[in-house]
């Protein structure tokens, strides 16, 4: 596929920096309040992380409130259409908060309305947005927001876009232990199902210096348990002529002075390899976890889907990976209900999570996706029968994940925790990406100690720390 990338130059940036120094000149003193809501994956976190690094340029304040704020931005997804329907239920709400306050200014951004059919709706049936633009857009917010607060008009900025790379952007992270850093965007893969990568564009890597600088940021800051993104991380590197893969960057990033933990996601079992597994096994700082969607267990279904490999060979992953790292912890998702599936082909997926015996898994049930080539495959199978094929994936998803949490029981893990989820018991996850939850009086907020697992209940393997 002929695909340039795109970068977006310094000078570029730097004029938006200047857009926000004006926008907070004109503030006077004041400090606005902004609401930032996310839908969706953790890139769509992130990108909600670089927005609020803009806004806070601007001058202005966060809250979680959309009563007192003067700006919202609603950052949205298009993988189901749950989701979109949630959130055009908000956004239609928001005439409310509107009519309080008419100053208001009300932006949607991301996947939802990189799809044209979407940006159309908003256009005709949601007066109450005055901003919507799509994920190549983001870097160039304080600009559509200047000329949607001059108020000429709505502003619509969704035209198609094969993607950009923008580097140095501002960003202004919510959490102050555990970091989100994007390594790649963009999907090549079109599995037959998912809208993403019509919204995101094709894939494109950033260079491993620029990856590897803001890591080191992150760590001179203090953040331990640091997350690299991508929606396939194992194609990175593709576009970068051969000078650095995905374990390369692992590795890199495994040399840096520092304690912390370093996580990726997502993975593809088509891209995964021997030497990613080798890479993880050696890096200490790498957790021994990985995220490997398979969505299906049924080789008809899989090749359907695109995804390019057979159970078998997912199975034969898995068992190298748990050669090397008997600890290794594997989470999937699983779609129920692609169209044409039957019901021995539905067994044959329940099946496969009992073998593998995954440590968490999400289950989604189908949804089809316009402009999707499964959007126009024959045998759509029903609601009914998609909900109830969900109940039962996750009846048995969630005895894989007791299985797994009984199996921690005895164990020693380092534990990094984040928060107090009822008075007096903190939780946080271990490095193999177990949630554990401990009694303390003090507070163990962004500290790693070691916790021997002791009991689980449905959610949590509960321990003491040494
Ligand atoms: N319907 C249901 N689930 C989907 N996913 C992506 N597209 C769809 C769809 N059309 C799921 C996949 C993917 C996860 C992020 O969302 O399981 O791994
Ligand atoms: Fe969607 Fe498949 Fe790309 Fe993941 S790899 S984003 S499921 S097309």
């Amino acid at each position: 596929m002929a695909y340039k990338r795109v970068e977006v130059p310094a000078a570029e940036l730097e004029r938006q920096r200047e857009i926000c120094a004006k926008i907070r000149e004109g503030l006077g003193g004041a400090r606005p309040l902004a609401f930032v809501d996310t839908y969706g994956c953790q890139q769509n976190e992130a990108d909600s992380e670089a927005l609020r690094g803009y806004i806070e340029l601007m001058g202005f304040g966060f809250t979680e409130d959309e009563n007192e704020a003067e700006l919202i931005v609603v950052n949205t997804c298009a993988v189901r259409g749950h989701a979109e329907m949630r959130v055009l239920g908000n956004v239609g709400a928001l005439v409310h908060a509107k009519a309080r306050n008419p100053r208001l200014i009300v932006a949607v951004c991301g996947c939802m309305v990189q799809q044209p059919h979407m940006a159309e709706k908003i256009k005709n049936s949601f007066r109450v947005v005055d901003l919507c633009f799509g994920p190549h857009e983001l870097w160039r917010f304080p600009e559509l927001y200047e000329r949607a607060a001059r108020r000429r008009g709505r502003v619509f900025e969704v035209s198609p876009c094969e993607g950009v790379v923008a580097e140095g952007l501002p960003v202004h992270r919510q959490g102050s232990v555990k970091a989100w850093l994007s390594v790649m965007y963009g999907c090549n893969n079109f599995c037959t199902y998912c809208i993403v990568p019509y919204v995101r564009g094709r894939e494109r890597s950033r260079e491993p210096e620029a990856v590897l600088r803001e890591f080191e940021s992150l760590v001179r800051q203090g953040y331990k348990d640091i997350t690299l993104l991508g929606q396939n991380v194992n194609s990175y590197g593709n576009d970068l002529g051969g000078k650095c893969d995905f374990p390369d960057l692992l590795r890199k990033i495994n040399d840096i002075p520092g304690d912390f933990w370093v996580r990726f996601m997502t993975s593809h079992p088509k891209d995964a390899t021997k030497k990613l597994f080798d890479t993880m096994a050696e890096c200490e700082k790498v957790c021994t976890s990985i995220h490997l969607p398979v969505q299906a267990g049924s080789d008809r279904v899989l090749q359907d889907m695109n995804r390019r490999y057979t159970a078998e060979k997912y199975l034969s992953l898995v068992d190298y990976a748990r050669k090397l790292m008997p600890d290794l912890t594997i989470t999937s998702d699983i779609i129920v209900g692609f169209p044409g599936e039957t019901d021995e082909e539905f067994e044959s997926s329940l099946a496969f999570v009992r073998k593998v015996g995954f440590a968490r898994a999400h289950v989604f049930a189908y949804s089809r996706r316009p402009g999707t080539r499964a959007y126009d495959m024959g045998d759509q199978l029903t609601n009914a029968v998609k909900e109830a094929r969900s109940h039962e994936m996750i009846r048995v998803t969630t005895a894989t994940q007791q299985a797994f949490f009984k199996a921690q029981i005895g164990r020693t893990e380092e534990v990094l925790f984040e928060r107090e989820i009822q008075k007096g018991v903190w939780e946080g996850y271990s490095m193999n990406y177990t949630p554990v939850a401990v009694a303390s009086d003090t507070s163990l907020a962004g500290e790693i100690r070691s916790v021997r697992i002791e009991s689980c209940t449905d959610t949590h393997c509960m321990g003491a720390v040494l």
